[in-house]
């Protein structure tokens, strides 16, 4: 009765990896549970996710192709572009949120296009917005920019206002730090980098003020909601964002903090079902109105029961 916070499953977001081919359904080994699917069985799959009544899924798409400008992430038939009509024609009533970044689709594995040994920020605008309106004209309900490039939002923003898309929401990884939670991720989408690291465009760790600056400038530039990524070390900063501006936030319970509860609850180290209900109503409990989180079906099942 006196319970301040519950989850509830209207809350949640589920992230799928689809990639070319037909009845894939390629186990991810870091992350138990979570499979790189074709777009016929993730199909299949996401009934189930409609049936737990989890009103979303964020998609990631793995190219066949990669090159040095990521060039396949605006072709309207890679993987990703084609999952989303499908999806959309399926379950027209699910939210389909696209991520948009380019490093599942260079071959250097960084999330812009490198110029003398670095990202070059300026030059990945419009790589970005080209991929942001491949998936509007696919039928994404929602663009999820996570490049971090500064700029992008607006610029996102204005192209897909300029194609007719001035009702698609942007979410916006505002505050994405440069994590070593982003691991299995990395090998479940092959965006490793191939040299330096993302530290030149992701924040760093020891940065609250940073964050809430990224903050302001996403919405500035038109953000409708922000994301704090990862989640659980980074609870000061949703609360923060919570306590500072009247929006929408989001926070990605990400690969690495979902592969470490995995990992012990298979040694019996941990409650599985305890661990994860707790974390996921402390994000919520620290202001976060979604949560992106690989166990979403989990929670929606036992929330059920
Ligand atoms: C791509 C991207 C990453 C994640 C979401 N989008 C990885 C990265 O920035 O290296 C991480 C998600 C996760 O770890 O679950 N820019
Ligand atoms: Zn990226």
């Amino acid at each position: 009765m006196m319970r301040e916070t519950v989850i509830q499953p209207r809350q949640l977001i589920m992230p799928y990896f689809v990639t070319q081919g037909e009845g894939v359904r390629d186990p991810i080994t870091s992350m138990p549970g979570n499979y790189r699917w074709s777009v016929d069985t993730l199909l299949d799959e996401i009934q189930s996710v409609a049936d737990l009544q989890i009103p979303s899924v964020l998609l990631f798409g793995i190219p066949e192709s990669k090159d040095a400008f990521g060039s396949s992430a605006h072709d309207p038939n890679e993987a990703v572009q084609r999952a989303i009509r499908a999806i959309k024609e399926k379950f027209p009533e699910l939210v389909i949120v696209s991520d948009v970044c380019l490093c599942e689709y260079t071959s250097h594995g960084h999330c812009g296009e490198i110029v003398n040994q670095d990202v070059d920020n300026d030059r990945t605008l419009p790589r970005l917005v080209e991929a942001a309106l491949s998936h509007a004209r696919a039928g994404a309900d929602m663009i999820a920019p996570s490049d971090m490039m500064d700029g992008r939002v607006g610029a996102i923003r204005s192209g897909l206002d300029g194609e007719g898309f001035d009702h698609i929401p942007i979410m916006s990884y505002a505050a994405k730090f440069s994590s070593a939670y982003y691991g299995p991720f990395r090998d479940a989408a092959g965006s490793a980098p191939s040299f330096g690291d993302r530290r030149s465009y992701q924040m760093d760790p020891a940065n609250g003020r940073e964050a809430l600056r990224e903050v302001i400038q996403d919405l500035e530039e038109g953000a409708d909601i922000v994301m704090v990524k990862p989640a659980l070390a980074y609870l000061d900063i949703v609360r923060e964002v919570k306590n500072q501006f009247n929006v929408p936030i989001a926070a990605y319970n990400v690969s690495g903090e979902f592969a470490m509860v995995k990992a012990a609850a298979e040694r019996g180290w941990i409650d599985e079902k305890r661990i994860v209900l707790e974390s996921i109503t402390s994000m919520i409990r620290a202001g976060c109105d979604l949560v992106i989180t690989y166990h979403a079906k989990d929670i929606a099942r036992w929330i059920q029961e």
